[in-house]
């Protein structure tokens, strides 16, 4: 198949880890026979210094235009006066909501030879496999952002129909997967955790009966998150929310630099980024964990362009790149790790041996 990819290196780290995954990219469509053809543009911090904006239009339409957006991350001190009017993350939101993605998906699974590196006890990490699928263009994020003199405030939205549409493709997803959705906010508290709610409960009950769905509040999750991590399929939950705990959920799998996600909408262009920021602090040095961005590659392969068994196939290489023991930084003992480029090869050669060849495929 031929598919057109943009590339959006963004800030710190972003180039970094994007050019690990472009090359992971391209060895699969090697392999198989794809022709993935890669354009990247600006984003970010990179973009306010080259055009004075976070999102330039040409950036837009090209990623309205292709296939699949892959994304590194954006920010950095540069760019991080708090009385600035033009922002990195200006244009990561922009983007997302400019191309509708709604849902975000964060798959959560730690992988057994990297238990060591996460701070949660290994017998509670064990079988964890969970998916947090976050709402992604609503909420407190997009809300009216007001400061007047001593005061500010930022509002929190939600109408029915974006509830709905998150609801029902968090339950797509369990029916896929273990059919146990919980729903995550506080009811107690906020007026749209109760909309929330009632609306969570009436799409499965008239949508979804073979879907197990629970309630939690945002602040009990939290805590059940890392004492019983092994009881959670789905986790469904609203933009903040959903930001929060996924950075918690990352140290179950031991670091932010291993998980990936997926931004999509209605159509079939989805945004595919690692879930950890810009990093400035090794920005640079090519020490950065390139996994992350290259599990989000396969996330892309498999919602964007429909290429399952591609996208299992580096999903194996970076298992098997883990499981060789080819940690970054982050993962390995003090001064251990390796850089960016060693780990990205180490991938490359699992998946020569993780996928078959093009000629033995009928
Ligand atoms: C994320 C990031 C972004 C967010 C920032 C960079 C705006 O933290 O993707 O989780 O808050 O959505
Ligand atoms: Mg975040």
């Amino acid at each position: 198949m031929q598919a057109e990819i943009i590339v959006l290196p963004g800030d710190g780290i972003g180039p970094e880890v994007t050019a690990a995954a472009v090359q992971v990219l391209r060895a699969v469509g090697q392999r198989y026979g794809h022709s993935f053809h890669f354009t990247e543009k600006l984003i970010g911090g990179a973009a306010i210094d080259a055009t004075g904006e976070p999102l330039p239009a040409d950036t837009l339409a090209a990623a309205r235009a292709a296939d699949a957006v892959l994304l590194g991350a954006v920010g950095g001190p540069k760019w991080s006066d708090p009385g600035a009017k033009v922002r990195p993350e200006q244009g990561l939101l922009a983007i997302r909501k400019a191309l509708g993605l709604y849902a975000n998906l964060r798959p959560v699974k730690p992988h057994s030879a990297a238990l060591g590196a996460s701070p949660i006890k290994p017998h509670l990490l064990t079988g964890v496999d969970l998916l947090v699928v976050r709402e992604l263009t609503g909420g407190i994020y997009f809300g009216r952002k007001e400061r007047h003199g001593d005061r500010a405030s930022d509002l929190c939205e939600y109408t029915v129909a974006e509830i709905e549409r998150t609801i029902r493709r968090a339950c797509t997803l369990a029916r896929a997967r273990r059919g146990h959705v919980t729903s995550v906010d506080k009811a107690n508290v906020l007026e749209t955790s109760r909309l929330w709610r009632e609306v969570a409960t009436r799409v499965v009950q008239q949508e979804f009966a073979d879907v197990r769905l629970e309630h939690q509040l945002v602040d009990s999750m939290a805590m059940h998150l890392l004492a019983k991590p092994r009881e959670y399929d789905v986790i469904v939950t609203e933009n903040m929310f959903g930001d929060i705990l996924t950075d918690e959920a990352s140290m179950l799998a031991g670091s932010l630099g291993l998980l990936p996600s997926a931004s999509l909408g209605e159509g079939r262009v989805g945004l595919y980024e690692p879930i950890h920021g810009s990093a400035p602090d090794i920005a640079g040095r090519g020490i950065a964990n390139p996994y992350a961005t290259i599990l989000s590659a396969a996330m892309l392969l498999r919602h964007s362009l429909e290429l399952e068994s591609e996208a299992r196939c580096i999903e194996k290489a970076v298992d098997g790149a883990l499981g060789a023991g080819v940690f970054t930084a982050d993962l390995a003992p003090a001064g251990r790790g390796v850089s960016t480029q060693t780990a990205t090869a180490a991938v490359l050669e699992q998946l020569e041996l993780e996928c078959q060849p093009v000629a033995m495929r009928d």
